[in-house]
Parts: structure tokens; C-alpha cells; sequence
């Protein structure tokens, strides 16, 4: 029996998960690292810590599993985008903490981009916008805080990378300082239409181009581990962004298709086939894969909170003691009573980017309660699809999808899933393989060592473990999106 190792590092755990010859998850590690909250807005992690952890894991899930180290045939790569590691070239030493996705220090540089008038530029060399949440401006930020680290990254002596370059870096003893196409596209400094580091953003933000690393396809030669990390020299094949990652987990190879994963926010993704299409509605334009040197485009939607409504519900207002309970108490929630809550705690993201918005509830009374509360949390994770939706179908005109496909620690939920398929008027699947970010980092590395099927074939073989069809009348769907579009515009700031 052969295996592939799937690293999944993402934002608050890394992960290793074994998955067979047929693509089936058999053991698996996780690990939970530290954050660290220095300022209001900033968001840091330890590079080593985050590699310690990955190492860990890998171990344990290799130790956990039936197999021998040298069964496993190939790695993929998944992880958390945009966050920034720079590190010593000789000896791997970070500069500084990485620079997390969520950290909105360089948020003044962005508002200059703007009122300049650059942001139009930007979107259109690498479909994203003038917003903090990219790698590109706190790179910059790194370089200005740290005296003489230009020059040195000039000189080759100082490297820049996300996660996944970082991790290659590390497992293959500094030999191979590279990255894939999806995760370059999150940088702000990746030229998505010609698929190269863009010359004039790098200028205008001072990143020396020395310091980028050689970006690859998501199937392709990454190296190979030195041999006393894991117990064996073996070759990473395969390399995606989570995002990414999920959407080619979920098989949604053909244009229109469309897969939400819900972690702690929500992430969907537009397969647009070939064509980049520019979106009118401030979605995200991006690579959702790149194989043998074709690109295949997304139009990306982020909702900054999902998951951590309920983290909120249970953490904050302390209404439940696990996540689990969520539902349970939603479905006890009075049928006449509607409340509203935009869970806005960082800002909103897509369609609104509006940074400054905070949370708000309306419609309360004196029968508000927990079951209320727990129904309106699990209902905003709808209704913000159904925004993301909205401007999808606004932006692409290549027919509207009538399946959404699902997954993360959220799509778990049947009370919720339902109401999103209420909500959006359209069908829900949730896969068999909740594993849907690993497997899809699994099947590039598998397909390229040629142990996974292709494309076509994965396709075919992908099935769902649930279909939850919309129910509610269409008159109702009407009238409670439009309440919840009330509330959204009562609590913007632009
Ligand atoms: O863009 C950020 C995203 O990649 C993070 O995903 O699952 O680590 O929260 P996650």
C-alpha cells in the first residue's frame, strides 16, 4: 500500500493526515500553536514554533499509521495564505514573527494606495485589492522595521516566502526556495495574467525581486525532504493554498462550479475557467489551480467570521458550553421572533471590505434569548453566502450554479447546512471526505506521483454523503434577505 502525506498549516493548527491508495484519510496528527496579539489588529506567529509543529505532526501521523515512512510516495502542501515569514538564507533564521492574514497594521499604507489612486493598478495586475489581508504590504512593513534588511534581501542574504515556501525551505534543508501559483496569487505582488512577479508593484512597495521565490505549477517537483526529518528522503509533489486546495478537493474542475468552506470565516470559490474575470463587485479575482503551466481562474469571496460566531456564541455570551450544542438551541428559537446579528467583529469583508464596521443586533425584545441569539449566529453564516453568492452571479455570466459544495468544521452542523440551502435557494452537498483541504493537497501530490487518478477521474469519483435541498417558500426566502440586507446596511460605516 502507498501513501501520501498531506501537511495542512493553517491558521491556528497544523495538521498531518495519511491518505491511502484511494484517497482515503487512515491517520492523522494536529497541533494547535500560539498566537500572539501584540497590538489591537496585529496578528503574529513563530515560524519555528509553526515548523516544530508541523514536524510533530508528521511524525505522529506516520508513527499512528499501518505503514512504513517509505510507503509514502509523495507530500502535498496546504496552508494558511498571505502570511509573510522572512527568513536568513544561510540559516534559516526568521527576521521576525510571520506577519498573519488577519493583521491589519498596514492598513494607513493601503488607505495611500488608495487615495493615490494605485488600487485600480493593483487589481488589475493580480486581481486582489489595496487591503491589508495580502502578503504584499507587510513585507514591506517587515523591510522598513528592520534596518539594513533591504539591502540584505538585495544581496540574496535575507528570503521571502508564505507558509508553504517557508515549510519547503525548512523540509528540504534550504535547498529548494520555491512556492506554487496559488500562493504567489495572494501576495499583492504576483502579475496573475502573466504569471510572474510583477516588476511595478515590487517597485512601488521597495521588495527587492531577489528575495521572491521560483513560483511553480501546484503538480510539480518541490524537492525532497532531507532524510533525517521524517526517516526518509521523500518528494513534495504537490502544493496549494487551503482555499485552493479545498476547491480542487471538492473537484470543482468545471467553470461555474463552486465550493464555501467553513472554518473559522468562510471562503468560497468560482471556478472561472481559463478567462480572469474581472469582478465588478469587489470579489477577489484569482488562480484557483495551475496545471502543466494552464491556469485555471476563481472569483474568491471572504467573509471574515463564520465559525467563530459560535466560538463567540460560546466564548463571549458564554449561551453554550461546546459548539456542538449551537444547533440544538437554534431549533428551539421562538419562529416569530427574528433577530439579526452581523457578526462584524473585525470588519466586514466581501462584497462590503468595510475594515471599520463593528457587530450589531437588531430586532431585539424583552423574549430575546439564547436560542434566539444561537439561531441568529448560525443564520449569518447564510446570509453572508448568500451576499458572496450575489456578486458572483452579478460578476459571472457563464450560467448560474444550482449546487453549492461544502465543507470545513461548520458544514458539519445539518441545522445550518439546511438554512443555507433555505437561503440561497439552491442545493447544498457536503462530501464524504470532510478532509476536503488535505485531500485536495493529497491528490496533487498523489496524481503527480502517479498514484491518484486524473482529473476526469477524481471528478467522477467524488460523491456526496449529503444533499440538503432548499425548503423555504420563496416569498419568506424574499423577506428574510432582505431583513438581513437591512441590517447589513445599518451597520456599515461607507
Ligand atoms: O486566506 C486565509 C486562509 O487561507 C486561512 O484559512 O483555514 O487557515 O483559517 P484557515
Amino acid at each position: 500500500m502507498k501513501y501520501i502525506l498531506a501537511i495542512d498549516q493553517g491558521t491556528t493548527s497544523s495538521r498531518a493526515i495519511l491518505f491511502d491508495e484511494d484517497m482515503r484519510p487512515t491517520a492523522s496528527a494536529q497541533e494547535e500553536f500560539t498566537q500572539h496579539f501584540p497590538k489591537s489588529g496585529w496578528v503574529e506567529h513563530d515560524p519555528e514554533e509553526i515548523w516544530e509543529s508541523v514536524l510533530t505532526t508528521c511524525r505522529a501521523a506516520i508513527e499512528r499509521s499501518d505503514g512504513e515512512v517509505t510507503d509514502i510516495a509523495a507530500i502535498g502542501i496546504t496552508n494558511q495564505r498571505e502570511t509573510v515569514v522572512v527568513w536568513d538564507a544561510a540559516s534559516g533564521e526568521p527576521l521576525d514573527r510571520a506577519i498573519v492574514w488577519q493583521d491589519r497594521r498596514t492598513s494607513d499604507f493601503c488607505a495611500e494606495l488608495r487615495q493615490d489612486g494605485f488600487e485600480e493598478e493593483l487589481t488589475r495586475r493580480t486581481g486582489l485589492l489595496a487591503d491589508p489581508y495580502f502578503s504584499g504590504t507587510k513585507l514591506k512593513w517587515l523591510l522598513d522595521k528592520h534596518e539594513g534588511a533591504r539591502e540584505r534581501a538585495e544581496q540574496g542574504e535575507l528570503l521571502f516566502g508564505t507558509i508553504d515556501s517557508y515549510l519547503i525551505w525548512k523540509l528540504t534543508g534550504g535547498k529548494r526556495h520555491v512556492t506554487d501559483a496559488t500562493n504567489a496569487a495572494r501576495t499583492l505582488l504576483f502579475n496573475i495574467r502573466e504569471n510572474a512577479w510583477d516588476e511595478v508593484i515590487c517597485e512601488r512597495f521597495g521588495i527587492p525581486m531577489a528575495m521572491l521565490p521560483e513560483v511553480l505549477d501546484c503538480a510539480d517537483d518541490f524537492g525532497t525532504t532531507e532524510a533525517d526529518l521524517l526517516g526518509a528522503v521523500l518528494p513534495i509533489l504537490g502544493v496549494a493554498g487551503d482555499q485552493q486546495a479545498a476547491t480542487v478537493g471538492q473537484a470543482c474542475f468545471e467553470p461555474g462550479m463552486l465550493k464555501s468552506t467553513y472554518g473559522t470565516g468562510c471562503f468560497a470559490l468560482l471556478n472561472t475557467g481559463p478567462d480572469l474575470v474581472e469582478s465588478r463587485n469587489r470579489l477577489l479575482g484569482t488562480i484557483a489551480y495551475r496545471l502543466d503551466g494552464e491556469v485555471t481562474y476563481a472569483l474568491e469571496g471572504a467573509i471574515f467570521i463564520a465559525g467563530a460566531v459560535v466560538q463567540w456564541l460560546r466564548d463571549g455570551l458564554g449561551v453554550i458550553e461546546s459548539a456542538s450544542e449551537t444547533a440544538d438551541l437554534a431549533a428551539k428559537a421562538d419562529e416569530g421572533h427574528e433577530l439579526y446579528l452581523v457578526p462584524a467583529f473585525t470588519g466586514l469583508g466581501a462584497p462590503y471590505w468595510d475594515a471599520e464596521a463593528r457587530g450589531a443586533v437588531f430586532g431585539l425584545t424583552r423574549n430575546s434569548g439564547p436560542a434566539e441569539f444561537a439561531r441568529a449566529a448560525l443564520e449569518s453564516v447564510g446570509f453572508q453566502t448568500r451576499d458572496l453568492l450575489e456578486a458572483m452571479h452579478a460578476d459571472w455570466t457563464g450560467g448560474e450554479e444550482k449546487v453549492l459544495r461544502v465543507d470545513g468544521g461548520m458544514s458539519a452542523s445539518d441545522w445550518a447546512m439546511q438554512f443555507l440551502a433555505d437561503i440561497i435557494g439552491a442545493s447544498v452537498d457536503r462530501p464524504e471526505v470532510l478532509e476536503t483541504t488535505a485531500l485536495g493537497a493529497a491528490w496533487l501530490a498523489g496524481w503527480r506521483a502517479g498514484i491518484y487518478p486524473d482529473q476526469e477521474t477524481f471528478a467522477e469519483l467524488w460523491s456526496a454523503e449529503s444533499r440538503f435541498e432548499p425548503t423555504m417558500d420563496e416569498a419568506e426566502r424574499k423577506r428574510r434577505y432582505a431583513g438581513w440586507t437591512d441590517a447589513v446596511h445599518r451597520t456599515l460605516t461607507r
